[in-house]
C-alpha cells in the first residue's frame, strides 16, 4: 500500500468532515520522528482563508483521525498543524500484507501511460564517454521503475548517426585513412583518429573542406558507395558500444537515431515556415522565439534563434529532434523523457516550447544529469593519466572489485570469481552515480567505489544476501515465507518496520519524478535498520510468534532489497 497516499486522503476526508470543505491536507513525513510519523500541514492556510482560529480547526481533524485504526496519535502542534503517528499493528499489518503480495506491496499507477524514455544515444565513431555511462545507467533505471508503475515504456536510443561529419569522415578516409577498402577493418578508435584528423585538415584546408561537403551531398542524395560507408561506421561503432550494453545488462527497444528522421526534415522546416514560426535569416532558417507571438513564457525573451536549416542547406540536431516529437506522436506516445546532459538544458527548453506551438500534446521532460569528475575535480582519467574510454573504467572497477571481495574474505572459487567480479564492478559503478542527485556533478573516486561498508553498491548487495542465508541456516524458505501476522514491540523492530512501510511510496517518488537516488536512500536506510535490528534482536534462536514476525521483517527487508537494486538495474548475487 502507498501508505502516504493513504494518510494524504484520510486527512483530507478528516478535513471535509469536520470543518465542511475540501481542502488539501499537505502530507509530509516529519522531520523529527520524535513527533511522529507525518505531519499535515494543511489546516493553517484553510484556517487563515476562513478567518477561523487554526489550532481549534486542528483539534476538530485530529479527533476525527484519532478514530481511525491507522492513526496511534493526533497531536496538534505549533501554530496548527497536526503531527501523526501511525499504529504499529497497523503498520505490521501492511507488512504483512506485501510479504503475500507479488508486487511486495507496490501498486501500479492508476493511469498508464505510453512513455518514450531516451538515453544513451551516444554518436557513431566516437567512442562512449561517460556521460554517455551516467545517460546510460539513469536511463536504464527509469526504463525499469516506469515499467514497474505499469505503464508502456519504450527505451530508445536515439543514436548521433547522421550529419555533417560523415562528409569529413569519408573525405578523410578517402584522402589518408586507406581508401573505401580499409574501411573492413578499422576499429572505433581508429575511425574516431580519421574524424578528428579530418575536422583539423577541413579548418585550414578549403579544397579539403569542399570535398567533405561534396562526399556528405553525395551521402545525402543517396550515392551507393558513400552509403556503404556510412553503414560501416555505424556497424563498427554498434559493436564496439554493444559490449559495453552488455556488461551493463542494457537493453533498448528502438534504435531510431537521427538518421531514421532524415527524410521527414524538410516537411518539418516547411511546417514551421507556413505557420510562420521559423523565417529565413541570413540564407539560414531559424526560429526567433523574441518575435513570435503565444511564446512559452520562459522563451519569450529568448534572443538565441533555435536554427533548423543551415545556409548550405544542411538539416540540424534541433531540426531532427522536432520531427522526433512528430513520429513518437504518431505512435500514440504520450510523454518523452530525455536523459541526457544538463549542459543540454537549452536545447531541450527551445524543441519544448516549439513542439508547443506547434500545438502538439505531449509531456516532454528533460531528465538533466551533471558531470562526472574525476577524484581530483578533473576530468576522469586512468592510472597512468591516460583520458578514461567506458571500456577501461569497467575493466577496472570489475579488477578492483575482485580484490575487495578476496579481501572481504567472502568466500568465492576461482570459477566464479569472474562473474561475481563482474556484478560487485559493474553494480558499484551504477550505484554510485545513480545514489546522487543527478543534477549534481558528481566526483567517481575508484578508490571509494568498492565498499563493503556505507552507502556503497557493494554493501548493499551484501545486505541484500542477508536474509537469505538466515533462512537457509534455518532451513525455512525465503521465497514462500509469510505468516499470518505480524507483532512488533521491540524499538529496533518498530523502526525496521516503519521504513519498510515506506516502500510503495518511495518506489512510486522515484519514477514519478525520475530521481532513482529516492530509492537508493531508502534501501541504504533499510540495510542500516536492518543491521541495528539484527543486533538487537535474535531472529532465529527466539520462539513462537516472535520468531515468525522477526523472520518476517527479515523476509521482508531481503525483498525490498533484491527488488529496489533490480529495479535500478544492479545484479543481486545469491550469496555473498
Ligand atoms: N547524441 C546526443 C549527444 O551525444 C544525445 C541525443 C539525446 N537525444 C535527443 N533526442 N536529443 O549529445
Amino acid at each position: 500500500m502507498r501508505i502516504e497516499r493513504f494518510l494524504d486522503a484520510l486527512a483530507g476526508k478528516a478535513i471535509e468532515d469536520t470543518l465542511g470543505v475540501k481542502a488539501p491536507a499537505i502530507l509530509r513525513p516529519t522531520q523529527d520522528p520524535k513527533h511522529g510519523d507525518y505531519q499535515v500541514n494543511g489546516v493553517m492556510p484553510l484556517a487563515k482563508q476562513q478567518k477561523r482560529p487554526p489550532r481549534e480547526l486542528a483539534e476538530k481533524v485530529a479527533e476525527a483521525l484519532r478514530s481511525h485504526e491507522a492513526i496511534a496519535e493526533a497531536t496538534v502542534a505549533g501554530p496548527g498543524f497536526l503531527n501523526i503517528r501511525l499504529a504499529d499493528a497497523w503498520i505490521a499489518a501492511r507488512l504483512a500484507e506485501s510479504l503475500k503480495d507479488a508486487r511486495d506491496g507496490v501498486p501500479e499507477s492508476e493511469t498508464k501511460q505510453k512513455i518514450v524514455v531516451d538515453y544513451s544515444s551516444p554518436n557513431i565513431a566516437k567512442q562512449m564517454h561517460v556521460g554517455h555511462l551516467r545517460s546510460t545507467i539513469i536511463g536504464h533505471a527509469l526504463v525499469q521503475l516506469l515499467r514497474f508503475q505499469g505503464h508502456e515504456v519504450i527505451g530508445d536510443n536515439h543514436l548521433g548517426d547522421w550529419g555533417t561529419q560523415y562528409g569529413l569522415l569519408i573525405a578523410g578516409l578517402r584522402a589518408f585513412g586507406g581508401g573505401d577498402a580499409a574501411v573492413a577493418s578499422l576499429s572505433l578508435a581508429q575511425l574516431e583518429g580519421i574524424y578528428v584528423e579530418a575536422k583539423k585538415r577541413a579548418k585550414d584546408d578549403e579544397s579539403f573542406a569542399d570535398e567533405a561537403r561534396r562526399e556528405l551531398a553525395k551521402l545525402q542524395s543517396g550515392d551507393a558507395a558513400n552509403r556503404a560507408l556510412w553503414e560501416r561506421f555505424v556497424a563498427i561503432t554498434r559493436a564496439e558500444n554493444d559490449k559495453v550494453y552488455e556488461r551493463l545488462g542494457v537493453s533498448f527497444d528502438w534504435w531510431k537515431g537521427e538518421s531514421f528522421y532524415e527524410p521527414m526534415l524538410p516537411g518539418v522546416v516547411d511546417e514551421l515556415l507556413a505557420k510562420g514560426l521559423a523565417r529565413e535569416d541570413q540564407g539560414a532558417i531559424c526560429i526567433f522565439f523574441n518575435e513570435l507571438e503565444n511564446v512559452p513564457n520562459k522563451l519569450a525573451k529568448q534572443k538565441t534563434p533555435f536554427l533548423i536549416r543551415k545556409k548550405d542547406g544542411a538539416f540540424l540536431y534541433s531540426t531532427s529532434d522536432i520531427a522526433t516529437v512528430e513520429h513518437r506522436k504518431s505512435l500514440g506516445v504520450e510523454r518523452s523523457i530525455y536523459v541526457v546532459d544538463s549542459r543540454q538544458s537549452q536545447h531541450f527548453e527551445q524543441l519544448f516550447g516549439v513542439v508547443q506551438m506547434l500545438g502538439i500534446q505531449m509531456q516532454l521532460e528533460h531528465v538533466g544529469f551533471g558531470m562526472v569528475l574525476g577524484s581530483s575535480g578533473t576530468a576522469l582519467a586512468t592510472r597512468e593519466g591516460n583520458a578514461l574510454t567506458l571500456a577501461s573504467l569497467l575493466d577496472e572497477a570489475e579488477a578492483r572489485a575482485a580484490v575487495g571481495v578476496r579481501e572481504q574474505g567472502i568466500d568465492i572459487s576461482e570459477q566464479d570469481m569472474p562473474k561475481v567480479a563482474r556484478a560487485v564492478g559493474i553494480g558499484a559503478v551504477k550505484y554510485s552515480d545513480l545514489r546522487q542527485n543527478r543534477l549534481s556533478d558528481y566526483q567517481f573516486d575508484f578508490d571509494k567505489l568498492i565498499e563493503f561498508k556505507g552507502n556503497a553498491g557493494p554493501y548493499l548487495q551484501y545486505a541484500a544476501t542477508r536474509g537469505g542465508s538466515i533462512f537457509r541456516t534455518g532451513g525455512i524458505d525465503l521465497a514462500s515465507f509469510a505468516p499470518a501476522s505480524i507483532t512488533l514491540t521491540e524499538p529496533a523492530e518498530l523502526a525496521l518496520a516503519r521504513q519498510l512501510a515506506k516502500f510503495a511510496d518511495v518506489v512510486h517518488a522515484a519514477a514519478d519524478t525520475c530521481q532513482p537516488h529516492l530509492l537508493c536512500d531508502h534501501l541504504y536506510a533499510v540495510a542500516s535498520d536492518f543491521s541495528r535490528f539484527y543486533e538487537a534482536c535474535q531472529v532465529l534462536k527466539s520462539e513462537g510468534a516472535t520468531r515468525e514476525s522477526r523472520l518476517a521483517l527479515t523476509a521482508i527487508t531481503s525483498r525490498q532489497l533484491r527488488r529496489g537494486l533490480t529495479l535500478l538495474g544492479i545484479e543481486v548475487l545469491e550469496r555473498m
